[in-house]
């Protein structure tokens, strides 16, 4: 994959994008980076997880990662694995360490980390990756950062999931302001989500992001948090956007979740990821968890259950409580 023009840089490649249309949405409504923290990470953290196989061998003996992972295997299988830790703060630590190691994959391979995050409660689990080693190893100047929903509300609303992220991840990481690619947030809910599906497009066609063989998107990970009803980015159970296959981009207007208002990325968009981190902390998410990985298999899949990549790798990462309802052997 070359999808650089070897002339220009991506934030170069950005930049002339927001120059040439009057109504960007990859730009950045704040002008300065917040104080660089500096806490070191804790290595002492203890993991009980499995990992998945496929990523596990491309690792190689050099990541830790593997190794501590197999302390407990719960099960694997395919491309989907599961790991669990004691605590959120040890789930935070893996966390950043996947992230980083795919940065770094990624930016080796075609100089270029295209990263999808949801808003909830994932952001607060990123933020080891704004610390030690991490905020000084990390190729940050490659990141390219989407939402998989977006609320339709000002970027400096309290319900805005970029306002989220700005505060607890970028403005302590120097990603390029115009490699945010943000909502409109003064187009209405049809208007935000065509326009974020335009400026997806125009970013596959210069090769920011890379195209799926059926011809979605194809980001590189998704970091993505699940709600306690199964919903995944603004995809809601029973939902009629659960079928949407003709777009990137949706809206929504009756969200169950406040605010109603929102665009969401497809199902098979996120279906076309490479890689898909599904973070899940705390007991509320327990019955769900119970639900999508257990083994008794409804009719009735829950959005988080639709998940079902093209050809990537989905990987929860779950804390105890989380996992509180699953059985010994679950269905992975
Ligand atoms: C949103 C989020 C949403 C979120 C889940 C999980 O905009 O509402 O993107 O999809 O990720 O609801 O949120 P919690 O982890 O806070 O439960």
């Amino acid at each position: 994959m070359a999808p650089f023009a070897a002339s220009a840089s991506p934030a170069a490649l950005s930049y002339g994008f927001l120059r040439r249309r009057p109504s960007p949405i990859c730009r950045f409504s704040a002008t300065f980076f917040l104080p660089l923290p500096s806490a070191t990470l804790d290595q002492s953290r203890r993991l009980s997880a499995v990992w998945p196989t496929p990523l596990r061998s491309r690792r190689g003996s050099s990541s830790s990662l593997p190794a501590m992972a197999s302390e407990k295997a719960l099960a694997s299988k395919g491309k989907q694995g599961l790991l669990v830790f004691d605590t959120e703060e040890e789930l935070s630590v893996s966390l950043a360490k996947y992230a980083a190691e795919l940065s770094e994959k990624f930016i080796r391979e075609r100089g270029a980390f295209t990263v999808v995050i949801s808003g909830g409660s994932l952001v607060k689990s990123l933020r080891k990756l704004t610390e030690s080693p991490y905020l000084e190893t990390v190729e940050w100047a490659k990141w390219h950062i989407f939402w998989v929903d977006e609320r339709v509300v000002p970027k400096d609303h309290e319900d805005s999931n970029y306002k989220l992220a700005f505060d607890g991840f970028l403005s302590k990481v120097p990603i390029p302001p115009g490699q945010v690619c943000a909502i409109n947030d003064a187009l209405s809910a049809p208007g935000a989500a065509e326009d974020y599906e335009t400026a997806l497009k125009h970013l596959v066609n210069i090769g920011v992001v890379v195209k799926s063989a059926t011809g979605y998107p194809r980001f590189d990970l998704m970091l993505l948090g699940m709600g306690p009803d199964g919903h995944i980015a603004s995809l809601f159970p029973s939902h009629p956007l659960l079928n949407v296959t003709d777009k990137w981009v949706a809206f929504i207007k009756d969200s169950p979740k406040p605010p109603p208002e929102r665009i969401t990325f497809t199902l098979p968009v996120i279906n076309s990821s490479s890689y898909v981190a599904m973070v899940v902390a705390g007991a509320g998410k327990a019955g769900v968890v119970g639900k999508a990985l257990g083994n008794e298999k409804t009719a009735d899949l829950l959005p988080v259950e639709m998940i079902s990549l093209e050809d990537g790798e989905l990987t929860w990462f779950a804390d105890n409580a989380a996992v509180s309802m699953l059985p010994d052997k679950p269905s992975l």
